[in-house]
Formats: structure tokens, sequence, C-alpha cells
């Protein structure tokens, strides 16, 4: 592993939902002027880059994940040169940019598709997945959309289908035309040129689909969702994938400390590592971790094996929270108290791989509980009252307690969370106990010990579920972490000679903190421990 620092590797990355984040213009939604406003208070937090969800242009069937136009800005978030000093101004505090790329589906309003669904003989006809009808007018095969029933929908003009893996606003371009494959590198080259510095893939795996199209077989079962009666063996994961990644890389390449991670779609973690290499993405997103259940067990085992499927080729990452999924805080039933969400950012800070934090993690914002009138997000107006959707996670960032939690000076697209005059950025600048100093503390150390940020990872115990416990290591530096994953007071016998002298590098700032005596770690509920052993 090499030396130098590489701020993917050994750094923390921050996703920014811009439209959440900070308005300056006081139309309800946030915008890059915003972000540029609050670098100083990311810098202070320790992050080394931000993914910007989707800011290309869009008409929002998605909020973002649905781009009319690749090589431009959406107004509603500013300008190009509005852009142009969020990357000088990030520059200038050593904080990368990654750009979020929606290349498996474009918006209906995309030129592309307005020009592909005018004729058969139409020059960009094939830019998208048009199919005839099967005998007697029906679908072309049994493929359904992630967002409920078939997949392909009937355009009366034509005669035939198009396929859309989501709404049928976004419809998925044909990846096999040479001509789609050659525009959508240039679309990496032409934000490589503005000096953007990496990239997000969304379900990148899912760009290509069966040459043959298929049917995916049926899975046994009672499913609820139609989407969960087939088995996804033929619409995603295509072996051409690998390829596309060669060459992507290949571009990356020509330019300097530039980073691409995907977002793998409807595969397990073995498969999604396939997809991460030298000749391939410098990393990819995995779900095992986030999904695992609040347990000391759980975690280890998703660690353990994110980790050694990585093996000391390639480089893993971890994610608590993004904007498809409900907060962490919310999931994990924090209640009122941080000290559930203080052990687990230690877990997430120490492991061997890169952090991912999401806007409002390090205040430890909730979700917000919304009614069927409030919800903006198509997933959840589509599924209600099963699934309300991903609004939750995407309320304004907390900053003070302004109105409108200082998100916006006029109506906020979405409603903030209530407990904002409590639970907001000032406040817990202003209290050494709160759970932004927690994350400030342990940002810090993170990056004074080079064990923590690019060191070795073993496990030491991981086997209840109560205490979860890794070493960290980089050449003569070896610190142990120690979770307590209950409520209640946990004991750990220390490895080796009892009469061994350790000390605690961190414990936290909760009040009653963990405590080493004869040999033993004691550990309050939920007490978590950062230790080495004293050579002296
Ligand atoms: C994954 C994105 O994370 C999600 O927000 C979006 O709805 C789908 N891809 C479709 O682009």
């Amino acid at each position: 592993m090499s030396e130098k620092k590489l701020w993917w590797r050994d750094g923390i990355i921050y996703q920014v939902y811009p439209r959440s984040f900070q308005d300056t213009t006081g139309d309800g939604i946030g915008d890059l002027r915003g972000i540029i406003q609050h670098l100083d208070y990311l810098k202070d937090l320790g992050i080394d880059g931000i993914w910007l969800s989707p800011i290309n242009p869009s008409p929002d069937v998605d909020f973002g994940y649905d781009v009319s136009d690749y090589n431009a800005i959406d107004p509603k978030f500013g300008t190009l040169s509005d852009f142009y000093e969020l990357l000088e101004q990030a520059h200038k505090r050593d904080i990368r940019i990654i750009m979020d790329l929606v290349l498996n589906h474009t918006s209906d309003q995309h030129q592309w598709f307005q020009e592909s669904r005018k004729s058969k003989d139409n020059p960009y006809h094939d830019w998208y997945i048009w199919r005839d009808p099967a005998p007697g007018g029906k679908a072309p095969n049994n493929w359904t959309s992630m967002v409920g029933g078939s997949a392909w929908k009937y355009d009366a003009s034509l005669g035939q289908y198009y396929y859309h893996m989501f709404f049928e606003q976004q419809p998925d371009v044909n990846w096999r035309n040479p001509q789609v494959y050659a525009a959508m590198l240039d679309v990496f080259r032409f934000w490589l040129e503005k000096g953007v510095d990496g990239f997000r893939l969304d379900i990148f795996n899912e760009y290509f689909k069966d040459e043959q199209f298929r049917d995916n077989p049926t899975r046994r079962g009672l499913h609820l969702r139609a989407f969960d009666r087939t088995s996804h063996v033929y619409d995603n994961s295509q072996p051409e994938m690998l390829s596309l990644l060669n060459d992507i890389r290949k571009l990356m390449d020509c330019y300097e400390d530039r980073y691409v991670v995907g977002e793998t779609f409807l595969v397990n973690s073995q498969k999604a590592r396939a997809y991460i290499g030298k000749d391939r993405l410098h990393a990819g997103f995995d779900y095992a971790y986030a999904n695992s259940g609040f347990s000391a067990r759980a975690f280890g085992k998703a660690i353990q094996d994110w980790d050694s499927l990585h093996g000391r080729e390639a480089w893993p990452n971890y994610f608590l929270n993004n904007h498809d999924t409900s907060r962490s805080s919310t999931r994990y039933n924090a209640g009122q108290s941080d000290a559930r969400l203080k052990l687990l950012a230690t877990m997430h800070l120490t492991v061997r791989g890169t952090p991912y934090l999401y806007y409002g993690e390090e205040i430890g914002m909730r979700d917000i509980n919304l009614t069927y009138k409030e919800i903006q997000d198509p997933v959840g107006k589509t599924f209600w009252p099963l699934y309300k959707g991903r609004d939750g996670c995407r309320s304004p960032m907390q900053w003070d307690a302004q109105p409108n939690a200082g998100f916006s000076t006029g109506s906020p697209w979405l409603r903030v969370n209530t407990d904002y005059p409590i639970r907001n950025v000032v406040n817990q600048q202003a209290s050494s106990a709160s759970l932004l100093a927690f994350y400030k503390a342990l940002i810090q150390l993170r990056r004074e010990h080079p064990a923590l940020h690019k060191g070795t990872l073993e496990m030491h115990a991981s086997g209840s579920d109560r205490l979860l416990a890794y070493w960290r290591a980089w050449n003569n530096e070896k610190l142990l972490v120690v979770l307590n994953f209950s409520n209640l007071l946990t004991t750990m016998p220390l490895p080796g000679d009892p009469s061994q002298k350790w000390t605690i590098i961190f414990n936290g700032n909760e009040p009653i903190t963990s405590q080493v005596a004869e040999g033993k770690l004691h550990l309050p509920g939920y007490g978590l421990a950062i230790l080495r052993v004293n050579t002296e």
C-alpha cells in the first residue's frame, strides 16, 4: 500500500443532497452557493471529499435521478460558473468533488429520447431499448420495473414498447449501441476536463441487459411486489459490464488522482466485489453493512465479509446512510439519546475502509414522518401506505434555531424536522458533549493515527451480540477498538499478560466512560474504547 496520502482511500467522503443542504435564493430548494457557504463547516468537520447527488438539469420525477442534459447544471441549483466556484473553493480547502452520474437511464425529456420516440428510422431511435410487442400485443418479456408493474411501456404511435427499470419517465438507454457508449464516455470526459475529482455511478451494473431479452425465472413463495416474483438474472449484471468498467478506468487514469465508485444494484457482496479492482472501479457500495441489525455479531460479520472480499488488492468502503435509506438514527431506534449513534460512528470511522457520511448524520438528524399529502418522492406515492418512500431521510439540514432551521428563508420543498430548535449545528457546536463534537474529535484522531485510516483490520471478538472488537495496525502501531452494543455494563478481558498496561486513547464524550482495571476493560452501556498497549 502506498505511503502517499490518497484522498479517497485515507479520507472521509460526505454526501450532500443539494436540494436539502442550504438554500440561498429563498425558493425553498438548496443550491450550489449554499454548499459553498458551508465549505468551512465541512473543512472543520474534517472531511476530504463531497459526493453531490445529481445537479444536472432534471424534471425531477425522481429528484435529479432523471437527467435531461448531462452537460449542464440545473438552473435551480445555480450556473456553471457557480459550479466552477464550488470546485475552486473546495479545492482550496483540500476537499474533492464527486459528481453523481446517472447513466443507466435518462429523463424522457432528454433530447435523445425525444428524438428516439419520433420514428423507427430516427438516428436516435436505437439509443433506447425499443422492442416489438410479443404475440397478442403483449409486453416483450416478463421483466418488471422496480417501482411496480411491467418494465415495458407501450408507445402507440410507434407500435413498440420501450424499457424502463424505474418510472416510465426514466427510459433506459441502449448501452449496446456504440454511439451511446461513446456519448456516455464523453460525459465523463466533459466533467473531468472541468476539474471534477470523481464520480459516483448510479446503478451501473444495470447498464447492460440480456442481449436475447430472455424471461427472468419465477421465484417461489409469496411476494408482495411483482418485482420480487422473479429472479433478476437477465435484466442486470451482464458480463459486458466488465469491459466497459475497464474503459471507464482507463479514461479516469488519464487524469491525476481521480476516483470512481459505483452503486451496485440487485447483487450480493461477492458480485459487487467483482466490479472493483485496478482495471475496474476504485470502490463499490454494498448493502450488507447498512442492512445489519443493531448487534455486534451482525456488524462484525458484515465487516469481516466485506473486508476479506477486498483482501490486500482493493479498498473497502462503508455507508450507514444515504438518500435512499431511512437514517441510521431512526433505523436503530436511537431515541432521544445519541449514545447508540456515538457507538456506530466509532465503528464507522475506525474500520478499514472509506467512511461515507450523509449530510446531517454528524448531528444525528432523525427521519421526518410524513402524511400522504406531504410526500414528494414518487416511490412513496406509489407504495403508500406500505412504504412511505425516501423523503424521511431527505429533510432540510438543521443549521440553527432560526425559522426553517436556517435552511431557507422561503418555504422548504420538504418539511424541516420539528426537533430543529434543539437538534442543530449551532447548538451542537456549543456543547462539548454533543454528537458533532464527538465526530470532530474522532475524525481528528483518525487523521493522526495511520493505523486507523490505512491500517490492516483483524477481528478480535465479534461472536456475541454485545461486543465487537478489532485490531487496526500500521507499521509499529497497533490499536484495539472495542464497542459495546448493549445498554448494560460489559467487561472484556484484555488480551496478553494481565499485568500489561493499556492506554485508552479515545472513549468518547459521554459522562460515564470505559475504564481498564486488572487486565479487563469495563464498558458502560453503549460504551467504547480505542486502546493501545503501553510499551514503556
Ligand atoms: C439509485 C438512486 O440512488 C435512487 O435514488 C434512484 O431513484 C435510482 N437509482 C434510479 O436512478
